[in-house]
């Protein structure tokens, strides 16, 4: 992926504390991250969901999402700054969400932190959403790289081997939607309500998970690639054959989200034998799953079960960190701040910037999200 340019010599030989700002879908979020070479730390974070601007939409509608980050970032700042205990001078770089994700609201958050870094003569960091997803998990506990990540949200579903700071190989992704779209498209269709992932999880917990049958797209071929654009066709043609009684729309989402884990866990298994055979993982490597899907516990679960069939050990960001929020982004801020890389003010917005940018232009997917095509 590009570099940003460096911008110091060397980075302090001292803790440093970035405040990182989130705004590329439907959370308002900050916080500060003090990082001294080891574990990093979150002094202080505020997530400020816009549920219910959008529920009315059945999902995320940019214009709304933009003029709601502009009403509420300052004062998400405001309060993180507090809960951390710390005051504008001692931050000593700003970093904000800088792509991929909704044009608007991306660009408020750039804005908020580009300001604030003019204001007390600091460096800006704009950072790649995905690479906070990406980096999370070190949030909660140490994780050496390399490690195979599995990110799955509302906007990308791919699978990532993570070597280090913006060194990241795509080994897969979703050609169509990206498999939180899938949960929150299934949500729509059943009337279950916003956000849909939480809401069909809510519902399969009293469903048969074996009611009805559901395609598998893509498992049938060889590799990483993903589709789920089919299985909410499948969903709709179900629903409209039934009596959509309260255990109907359980046994509908038991039966979606067991589909879901049998993709996800088939394909995981493949990029476990993959990095083994082709990218010289050894031992007992991380395999980690992050992003809104993240937070799905039928997911966790048949997951931990694969890496222990395939001695991986699993790591999961706690689930605050999963869904959008500013910890990842002050940290992956801080991690490209101690490596002595900033970026220019006048830095754009991206709203599409994959990970793997070698790899997005030599085979280019198509779809994958709300956002757009964003793996
Ligand atoms: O990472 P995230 O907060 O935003 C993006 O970057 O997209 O992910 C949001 C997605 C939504 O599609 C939401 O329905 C899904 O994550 N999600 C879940 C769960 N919690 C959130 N999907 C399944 N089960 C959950 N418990
Ligand atoms: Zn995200």
């Amino acid at each position: 992926m590009a570099t940003t340019p460096p911008i110091m010599e060397q980075a302090p030989d001292r803790p440093i504390l970035i405040l990182g700002i989130e705004t590329s879908c439907d959370e308002t979020a900050a916080a500060v991250v003090r990082l001294d070479g080891g574990s990093p730390e979150v002094l202080g974070e505020v997530i400020s969901s816009q549920f219910d601007e959008h529920k009315a939409f059945g999902g995320v509608v940019p214009e709304i999402a933009a003029r709601a980050h502009a009403d509420m970032c300052d004062n998400v700042v405001r309060e993180t700054l507090d809960r951390a205990g710390v005051t504008l001078d001692q931050i000593d770089g700003f970093a904000a969400t800088s792509g991929p994700g909704l044009i608007g609201g991306v660009m408020v958050g750039m804005m908020t932190a580009k300001a604030l870094a003019m204001a007390t003569d600091k460096p800006f960091i704009g950072v790649n959403h995905l690479e906070g997803h990406a980096l999370s998990p070190r949030l909660g506990e140490p994780v050496e790289f390399p490690y195979l990540l599995l990110l799955v949200s509302g906007g990308h579903c791919q699978f990532l081997s993570v070597e280090g700071l913006g060194q990241y190989k795509r080994l897969g992704s979703t050609i169509d939607d990206a498999v939180g779209e899938a949960f929150d498209k299934t949500a729509k269709v059943l009337g279950l309500g916003f956000p849909g992932g939480p809401a069909v999880e809510r519902y399969a917990k009293t469903g048969n998970e074996n009611a009805i049958k559901l395609p598998k797209p893509l498992l049938d071929r060889p590799g990483l690639d993903m589709s789920f654009a089919g299985l909410k066709t499948a969903v709709l043609r179900e629903a409209q054959n039934m009596e959509l009684t309260e255990q109907a729309l359980s046994d509908i989402s038991a039966s979606f989200q067991k589909t879901i884990c049998e993709i996800l866990t088939e394909k995981s298994r493949r990029a476990m034998r993959l990095a083994r055979e082709e990218l010289g993982f050894e031992g007992e490597p991380g395999f980690v799953i992050a992003g809104g899907v993240g937070a799905n516990t039928a997911l966790r679960n048949a997951l931990k079960t694969l890496c222990e069939e395939e001695a991986f050990s699993f790591h999961a960001p706690p689930l605050k960190w999963c869904t959008d929020n500013g910890a990842m982004i002050a940290y992956a801020g801080a991690m490209r701040f101690k490596a002595g890389q900033a970026s220019s003010l006048d830095l754009a917005a991206r709203p599409r910037w994959p990970l793997d940018e070698a790899a997005a232009e030599a085979n280019p997917v198509f779809g994958g999200g709300k956002r757009g095509a964003k793996a």
